[in-house]
C-alpha cells in the first residue's frame, strides 16, 4: 500500500481550530482522503500506538499530550504518499521544519507537534489499520 499513510492532526492543532487550514494542505498538496474521522485515544490507544517510544524520556509525557484532547485521523492516498506527506509536514522539531510546511506554520514544540505521518510504508499499513477498519476505507 505504498500509495498511502496515516495521518493525524493532533490535540494541539485541534484545540487551535488549526483543522481546516491541515486540510486545506492535504489538498493542495494533491492528497485524496481515502478514510477520515475525529477521535479521542485513551491511554492504553495512545500506549499501544506509540509502543515503539516506550523506552524514550518523552514516552509519558506523549501519551498524555495525544490523549487531552480530540485528534482528527485520516488515511492519505498519493503516489508515494509516506515521502509526501513528510515533506509537506516538515521536520519533527518545528524549529528545523523548512519554510511553508504544516509544522512550520503550525506546531507549538516538538512534541506539541501539530501533525503525525507514517514513518515508512510497513508502518503506514499497520497505522490504518490501527485505527480503520477495511471497510471505512475508500479507494475511489
Ligand atoms: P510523531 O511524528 O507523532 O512521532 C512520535 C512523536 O513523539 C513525535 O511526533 C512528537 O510528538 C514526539 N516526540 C518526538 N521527539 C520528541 C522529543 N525529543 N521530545 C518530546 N516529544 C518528542
Amino acid at each position: 500500500m505504498s500509495n498511502m499513510t496515516l495521518a493525524i492532526i493532533k490535540p494541539d492543532a485541534v484545540g487551535k481550530r488549526f483543522t481546516g487550514k491541515i486540510i486545506d494542505h492535504i489538498l493542495s498538496a494533491g492528497f485524496d482522503i481515502a478514510a477520515m474521522k475525529k477521535i479521542h485515544m485513551t491511554t492504553e490507544e495512545a500506549q499501544r500506538f506509540y509502543a515503539v517510544h516506550k523506552e524514550r524520556p518523552f514516552f509519558n509525557d506523549l501519551v498524555e499530550f495525544m490523549t487531552s484532547g480530540p485528534c482528527i485521523i485520516a488515511a492519505l492516498k498519493k503516489e508515494n504518499a509516506v515521502e509526501a506527506w513528510r515533506a509537506t509536514i516538515g521536520a519533527t522539531n518545528p524549529e528545523e521544519a523548512d519554510e511553508g510546511t504544516i509544522r512550520k506554520l503550525y506546531a507549538e514544540s516538538v512534541q506539541n507537534n501539530a501533525v503525525h505521518g507514517s514513518d515508512s510504508d510497513e508502518n503506514a499499513v499497520k497505522e490504518i489499520a490501527f485505527f480503520f477498519s477495511a471497510d471505512e476505507i475508500l479507494s475511489e
